[in-house]
């Protein structure tokens, strides 16, 4: 009993390591997928509502699944931050509502959504004015 104490306190622990390395203050990653059988996944890091290309990008126009801020459903859920991404139809992140779509964890399914293999763009915001 004692040592399946210690053992969630360590992968805890390891879960805060994780998400430390992915989340700051200016920047967070975010990890892009695309179908299994293709380009199936990059990491990008995006700074503060700046916007970031994926002109010349190989999982450009490939996107299916977003995770912001961890590289399993698991990390994300750890996350106690103010981040959020919005990702975009577009190489500017310009454009109005119907361009844009906003992910705050995760998003398995884009296709369901009708994003399927939209995304060309995105601006990732943090809202923790400290
Ligand atoms: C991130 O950018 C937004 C928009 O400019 C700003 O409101 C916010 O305070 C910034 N966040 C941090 C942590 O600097």
């Amino acid at each position: 009993m004692k040592a399946g104490i210690a053992t969630l306190g360590l992968l805890a622990g390891l879960l805060d390591g994780v998400q430390a390395q992915y989340v700051a203050t200016d920047h967070i990653r975010v990890f892009l997928f695309g179908q299994t059988s293709y380009f199936s996944e990059v990491a990008v890091d995006v700074r503060n509502n700046t916007c970031l290309s994926l002109d010349n990008n190989l999982i450009d126009g490939k996107v299916q699944s977003v995770l912001v801020g961890g590289h399993n459903i698991w990390d994300v859920y750890q996350r106690n931050d103010e981040w959020y991404c919005i990702l975009y139809d577009n190489f500017d992140c310009t454009g109005s509502e119907a361009s844009m779509i906003t992910v705050a964890g995760g998003t398995n399914n884009l296709a369901t959504a009708g994003w399927g293999n939209r995304v060309h763009g995105l601006r990732c915001i943090n809202d923790d004015p400290a």
